[in-house]
């Protein structure tokens, strides 16, 4: 018998043919099951307002950690560039993922607050020197994406031609001791047991993510965040979140989850390469109302007021 293709919400990004091992199929039906109740009696006009790491952002919603799109656009400027300048112009959270040196410097001088994230690279030398380069450069933080060890084959991945090798929690404490004042941030954590090794190993925030679908069955990031706040209560680890997060309403849920902030990553992609800058400020201000939206409707006024118990799965409180 033929299964039933999930026909997903209007304006989202087409499910790719049913493929039960494709953790981002999970992502989206999980996120589309959560339901938000009404707490309209009182409430007010929500302020956005993020703290991080000693600075004030417009809104929760970040920039996505991305690479590899370099390709000059209409405006002689790279896709990487253009979301770099959409999140120095609205006073969001910028990410980068694996660029070279050089590339980075280029995003980086677009201005706005940016988060280098680096390779687990076989060399360790490399990510050291790395995690050097951000710091001059100003970044925000830096971190390691701790979920991109292994390759579809099952060994050891290579991206670029460049080797990848395991993280170890005795590599993520030097890492961080490198990093000295600036945040280190692993990204990628899908366990309450990796988050803890991150606590550990002293990490200022983890990135509850899997990369669009690196673990096969993976569960949703989002599904995860709660216990691993729970985990994390006594601490001031910060949580980040990603994957499938495409409107203010996935944002919310997240958020109203335990991730003190979230990235809308493939969703700006469209407009990004169609647009530009332009393309990814129209996508986020409409993630912004809607994440207004939201928070007024379930009486939360600012991000510190966020609440799981708005959220129902299967007519339930989580
Ligand atoms: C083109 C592209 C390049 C990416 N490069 C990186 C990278 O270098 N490092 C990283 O940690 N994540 C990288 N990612 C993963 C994203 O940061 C993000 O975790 C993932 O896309 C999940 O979010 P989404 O479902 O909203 O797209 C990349 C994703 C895309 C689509």
């Amino acid at each position: 018998m033929e299964e039933k293709k999930w026909p997903g919400p209007k304006g989202m990004i087409p499910e790719p043919e049913r493929n039960a091992a494709d953790a981002n199929m999970h992502n989206r039906r999980y996120l589309d099951e959560l339901l938000v109740e009404m707490r309209v009696i009182d409430a007010l006009e929500p302020d956005l307002t993020l703290q991080l790491f000693g600075k004030t952002f417009a809104s929760p919603i970040m920039m996505p950690a991305f690479s590899h799109l370099n390709k000059v656009g209409i405006t002689g400027r790279t896709p990487m560039q253009e979301y770099a300048a959409a999140a120095e112009e609205m006073n969001l959270v910028n990410w980068v993922g694996m660029e070279p040196d050089e590339e980075y410097a280029s995003i980086a001088a677009e201005g706005a607050s940016t988060v280098r994230i680096i390779k687990p690279f076989m060399d360790h030398d490399e990510i050291f020197r790395q995690i050097a380069f951000a710091k001059e450069h100003g970044a925000l933080a830096v971190g390691v994406d701790i979920d991109h060890v292994f390759g579809k084959n099952g060994k050891y991945d290579v991206v670029d031609g460049i080797p990848l090798g395991p993280v170890t929690t005795d590599d993520l404490a030097a890492y961080v001791k490198a990093a000295g004042d600036t945040q280190f941030v692993a990204k990628g954590v899908l366990s309450v047991t990796d988050a803890v090794k991150c606590e550990k190993a002293g990490c200022a925030g983890i990135f509850v993510s899997h990369h669009h679908g690196r673990l096969p069955f993976g569960i949703p990031p989002v599904m995860a965040l709660q216990e691993i706040r729970k985990a994390l209560s006594d601490t001031k680890m910060k949580v980040f979140a990603d994957c499938s997060i495409e409107s203010g309403y996935d944002a919310f849920k997240a958020l109203a989850l335990g991730a003190d902030a979230v990235s809308v990553g493939r969703g700006i992609l469209p407009g990004l390469l169609k647009e530009g800058k332009e393309g990814v400020i129209k996508k986020v201000k409409r993630m912004n109302e809607e994440l207004s939206e939201m928070m007024g409707y379930t009486g939360i006024g600012d991000l510190s007021q966020m609440d799981s118990s708005v959220i129902l799965h299967h007519g339930r409180h989580l």
